[in-house]
């Protein structure tokens, strides 16, 4: 197993980094043979894989078990598990539940926030866990924020940077920066000495990290211009499924090729018992 975070942080400026969410064994050992650098483990699972209509209901118990089926499928990729909505509200629920991730097969745990959460992330580090930061659109905190490009004003910008700097010093080992204009993408990754990871925050990043679900059109459901789309899985699936409800109404499925037949001395015997022509 070689699954080293001090690898993935010296790439900064001389190698990409590629980031991918996953959240089941499947489709994690694809993402790992294919040599992806990083498996997020996202909160996003609670949209693409359990059917909610944002990442609040998320519980600890669904990363978790994620994360265990992630980690199995996983030698190379660095594997980060997102702390989940109400999982972080004090310093020790914080740790706790940080070790819980680890436990279960993270290398890392990610936080959502700035300088709101110093004293969390301060306090997960100390426990010796390393932390992933995130920061510009936060998908937590979406109750009660709009679902807008961050850091159009330069107040905005300034704390985002800021923002960044005070995460750098905190001791987190990369920064997810979501959602956030590309000239502010530019001055936070060229600020802090750390890997950023983009998601809708332009090229300048050291990394990109997209939803597994959105760039093999698996997830139709939300489209944001930032997602590009490698595939378009959820028609195909379509049209395999429909072709394979069509065989079996039409008896073309199962063909010859996909049964199991008795030798023929055998059968000749049996249909002497049941009088079978
Ligand atoms: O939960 C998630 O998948 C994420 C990514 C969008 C970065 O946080």
């Amino acid at each position: 197993m070689n699954r080293s975070i001090i690898d993935l942080v010296n790439k900064k400026k001389h190698k990409k980094i590629s980031a991918i969410t996953s959240y089941d064994y499947t489709m994690a050992s694809i993402c790992d043979e294919a040599g992806i650098d990083l498996i997020l483990v996202g909160d996003s699972a609670g949209v693409v894989m359990l059917g909610y209509e944002n990442t609040i209901p998320v519980k600890m118990e669904d990363i978790c078990l994620f994360t265990g089926a992630v980690n199995r499928a996983t030698k190379n990729a660095v594997v980060v598990s997102d702390l989940p909505f109400k999982s972080y509200n004090s310093t020790i629920q914080s740790v706790n539940n940080s070790r819980r991730l680890i436990t279960s097969g993270a290398d890392a745990v990610k936080i959502e926030g700035g300088s709101r959460i110093m004293d969390k992330i301060q306090a997960i580090k100390k426990s010796k866990i390393p932390v992933m930061g995130h920061i510009g659109l936060q998908p937590q905190t979406m109750i009660h924020e709009k679902c807008r490009i961050r850091g159009s004003t330069k107040e905005e910008a300034v704390r985002l940077i800021e923002d960044a700097k005070l995460l750098e010093k905190a001791g987190v080992f990369c920064i997810i920066l979501e959602m956030i204009n590309y000239e502010v993408a530019k001055i936070i990754t060229d600020s802090v000495n750390i890997p950023t990871i983009g998601i809708g925050s332009g090229n300048y990043c050291d990394g990109q990290i997209l939803v597994i679900h959105d760039m093999l059109g698996l997830y139709d459901k939300v489209r944001f211009k930032f997602v590009k789309k490698y595939l378009s899985l959820s028609s195909d699936i379509t049209n395999a499924i429909l072709a394979y409800k069509n065989e079996i109404e039409n008896n073309e499925f199962p063909g010859s090729d996909n049964y199991f037949s008795m030798k023929s001395s055998e059968y000749k015997k049996l249909k002497t018992i049941y009088g079978v022509n």
